[in-house]
């Protein structure tokens, strides 16, 4: 069985096509990052009207890349919640105009657990499972006992870590997404420089998050949270004259000091203030703080023996290996995709389809054919009519 899914409910366009739930056949993104960069953010009109000039083309690279006919989709997912609406109702429309046209099923998607389903692409798991979702729309941490039977234990009050991510790239200027600049320049940097906030951490249970305070903090620290014990790194420089570091990370750290110079000169940074030192001990916070959740998390629910961690932010080298460490320390299972799959795409989408398309069958769901047209995309999860997925 082959299944379309359609993914559009931020700033990539994704198609994939994903055979009997396991197989990926393609998995096209276009992302619209380019278009986003100067503003330090997304911009929703210009990522709505970016998905409405691409999506046919993704479409057809995808069938192209799959080596397959359109006529040999079976069923058509899409991400219809949470998202933002301009976004997911260009891909809703795309996918309901093709499901008239093919006359196949098509079945709305929600893009959270869909970002689950991706590390079930790379590795089958079994149930219950503690997910833990990292992305630039969401931060949550689910006890799942199966794909449409989850509870939210907690969820973020107010950014979500993602964005904490953007937002810091932006104040200190090192453009659209940050996560990825910060995860490079956090490489340089000594984490442990500065004991950055850890919000939300006294309450034993308390599974919620606030990534806004520490955001706060980091923007307006000076040196207000200075680790007495640590030393600023004044590494940098040297490792520029080291011969056995190559020349891409050299050409990459000099663009990062250049940048710290024009900062110093800006006024953003005081001149005994060092870039990466900030944003690696601000990684590091964030990653603490994800970690420590889970560890309370799993004081709850010590039963539970696999843990998943999907979304943009599972991106992030730091977190991966301190996950790895963390893991191993409570024995537990660790599942998280691979990097192809961490961010926003249309494999995910097919994947979760096939999914929900087993519980329909298996429950005899005669209006399943009636489920076309049948729906609307949706911003909130919280807007949603009762009874969806
Ligand atoms: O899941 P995603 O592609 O889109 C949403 O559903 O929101 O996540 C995008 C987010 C962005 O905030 C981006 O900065 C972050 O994922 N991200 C990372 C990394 N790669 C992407 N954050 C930290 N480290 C990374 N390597
Ligand atoms: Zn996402």
């Amino acid at each position: 069985m082959i299944i379309c899914g359609i993914e559009t409910s931020c700033d990539d366009t994704s198609i994939g096509f994903v055979k009997n739930g396991k197989e990926i056949l393609s998995n096209v993104i276009f992302s619209q990052n380019y278009a986003h960069n100067h503003f330090s953010g997304v911009v929703p009109e210009i990522a709505s009207r970016e998905h409405l000039k691409n999506i046919d083309k993704v479409y057809i690279e995808a069938l192209n890349k799959a080596n397959i006919n359109e006529k040999d989709i079976d069923i058509i997912g899409v991400t219809s919640y949470p998202g933002l609406i301009g976004s997911l109702v260009i891909g809703v429309n795309f996918a309901k105009g093709l499901s008239f046209k093919l006359k196949k099923p098509l079945i709305p998607v929600n893009h959270l657990i869909a970002h689950i389903y991706s590390a079930f692409l790379f590795q089958e798991f079994n149930f219950p499972v503690l997910a833990l979702l990292i992305s630039g729309g969401h931060t949550a941490i689910l006890k799942m006992k199966n794909f449409i039977d989850f509870e939210i234990l907690g969820k973020t009050f107010d950014d979500s870590v993602g964005e904490a991510f953007d937002k810091i790239a932006k104040h200190f200027e090192l453009g659209y997404p940050g996560g990825p600049i910060i995860d490079k320049i956090s490489t340089f940097g000594n984490p442990e420089t500065y004991n950055f906030p850890l919000t939300l951490n006294e309450d034993k249970y308390n599974l919620n998050f606030s990534f806004s305070g520490l955001k706060t903090a980091v923007i307006y620290f000076r040196n207000k949270y200075i680790n007495k014990d640590s030393n600023f790194s004044n590494v940098n420089n040297l490792l520029l004259n080291d011969d056995k570091l190559n020349n891409s990370i050299k050409e990459s750290l000099l663009k990062y000091i250049n940048h710290q110079n024009y900062l110093r000169k800006k006024g953003i940074l005081n001149d005994n203030e060092n870039l990466f030192d900030i944003i690696s001990s601000f990684q590091n916070t964030v990653i603490k703080i994800l970690i420590n959740k889970l560890d309370l998390a799993l004081n709850i629910y010590n039963d539970i023996n696999t843990i998943i961690v999907a979304g943009g932010v599972s991106a992030n080298s730091y977190l991966r290996n301190k996950l790895q460490e963390f893991c191993k320390s409570k024995n537990k299972k660790l599942i998280i995709p691979p990097l192809s799959l961490c961010t926003d795409n249309g494999a995910m989408v097919a994947g979760i389809t096939y999914e929900y398309y087993k519980i329909l069958k298996d429950n005899n769901f005669l209006f399943f054919n009636d489920l076309k047209i049948n729906f609307n995309a949706c911003a909130k999860i919280e807007e949603l009519k009762r009874g969806s997925f």
